[in-house]
């Protein structure tokens, strides 16, 4: 993306009218200055309580500072099939140089940097051996995809005022084509017309699909783990990608009737994929888009996994009331997506991944992170009742939720 913008300095700030301030508001104001006192470093080092807390406080904020290097020594692992290699057989330094063809001096730099990281563990007799964290990313194709995706993301942050001003000149946004279309205002130029869906370059398509589905392994795991689908009859999945969800769903529960629904270069896909595993008999393919076309009927859950994050607000009142229209009475809508772990209603809840999918999304170019209670809403103003979260075992990866069609 352009990293050319110019740094201008944020506009003076005034002060707004006086109101007598709440006590909470001169509490927090008191601790303001108590935390930015050049003496309290000094007073906080002289005693172990203090000691303990300005610890704590620097280890973390220096792992935000220095974050940036982080996702590159992970990537850097990845990129050399480090994690791969030393699960085969811890190795040394040297043993390690040979294979990467990497100097021997930098390697060990990023061999430290990955033990410090818990990437990477120290062996007997020299050696590396896989780390706590190296293990998950050896197990998941679909996370290493992600961590090679990632390094657009990188390049699109290394301004992140241009980014903030620009979204739309980043890379990201180039590289998801559906998000183009529904950026700009319906009826906008740009805007999805009618036969924008299709047009989208055929690699294009299958390289976001490939990656969707090789991310998607977790969710389908998390859902199987957190909901009984076998009370439902027949299962739409919208927005259902090349069909990993609902093929996992065919072999699972002999007796669900499965339909699939997405823009019809992702469909051609899934219908290639779901006939290559012999599910064809099972799983009905449509090509559509839900912002112009009616989905299918007949369905008594639909499934819209990682979709409405992808969209703004309008677009996903147009999808959640396409999938009621589409629903019988009594129908479900189970929705499972990144949600925002933080919010005004709970401000100090830890929330990791907040960060990672806000930037993720403004760098897409058109949906945003939303809380539970925003996607509640949503549903509500589409007309499902009944309206509830169910317990995700990982909530890292997705929140769900539940609603009725009364
Ligand atoms: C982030 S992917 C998620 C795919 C899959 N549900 C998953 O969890 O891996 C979003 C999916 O929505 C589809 N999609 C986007 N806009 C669409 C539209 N207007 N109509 C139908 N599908 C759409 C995309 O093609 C893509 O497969």
């Amino acid at each position: 993306m352009n990293t050319s913008t110019k740094h201008t300095p944020a506009a003076a700030f005034t002060p707004p009218a006086a109101t007598p301030a709440s006590w909470r508001e001169r509490l927090d104001t008191r601790i303001d200055q108590w935390m930015t006192s050049p003496s309290l470093y000094r007073w906080a080092l002289g005693n172990p309580v203090g000691r303990w807390i300005t610890r704590r406080r620097a280890d973390a904020l220096f792992e935000v500072m220095a974050g940036f290097v982080h996702s590159q020594v992970l990537l850097a692992c990845v990129r050399l099939g480090l994690l791969e290699k030393v699960m085969a057989a811890p190795a040394t330094l040297d043993a390690l140089a040979t294979h990467t063809g990497l100097q021997a001096e930098a390697l060990q730099r990023l061999l430290d940097s990955a033990v410090a990281l818990r990437l990477l563990d120290r062996r007997t007799g020299g050696r590396y051996g896989l780390g706590a964290l190296g293990a998950p990313v050896v197990t998941h194709a679909g996370l290493r995809a992600m961590i090679e995706h990632n390094a657009l993301l990188y390049e699109d942050l290394r301004d992140p005022l241009a980014l903030m001003r620009q979204p739309e000149q980043a890379s990201m946004h180039a590289y998801w084509p559906y998000a183009a279309d529904t950026a700009a205002a319906p009826g906008q130029p740009g805007a999805a017309g009618p036969g924008s869906a299709a047009a989208h370059p055929s690699d294009q398509v299958a390289r976001y699909s490939e990656l969707m589905s090789s991310s998607q392994r977790f969710v389908i795991e998390e859902l199987l783990a957190s909901y009984p689908f076998s009370r439902h009859r027949r299962v739409l999945d919208v927005g259902g990608g090349q069909g990993g969800w609902v093929m996992e769903l065919a072999r699972r529960e002999p007796s669900l009737e499965l339909m699939l629904f997405d823009l019809p270069g992702v469909a051609a896909i899934a219908r290639e994929r779901i006939a290559q595993h012999a599910l064809a008999d099972r799983i009905t393919v449509y090509g559509g888009s839900f912002t112009q076309d009616a989905l299918p009927a007949g369905a008594d859950l639909v499934t819209l996994l990682r979709v409405a994050h992808d969209h703004p607000d309008d677009v996903v009142r147009t999808v959640l009331k396409a999938i009621y229209m589409a629903l019988p009475s009594g129908g479900s809508l189970l929705l499972a997506e990144p949600m925002a772990q933080s919010d005004a209603d709970s401000p100090g809840k830890p929330a990791v991944s907040d960060p990672y999918f806000h930037f993720y999304l403004l760098a897409m170019g058109s949906g945003r992170l939303r809380t539970a209670k925003e996607l509640s809403s949503l549903m509500s103003e589409a007309g499902f009742t009944g309206i509830r979260a169910i317990a995700n075992p990982m909530p890292l990866h997705a929140g769900l939720l539940i609603g009725q069609k009364s």
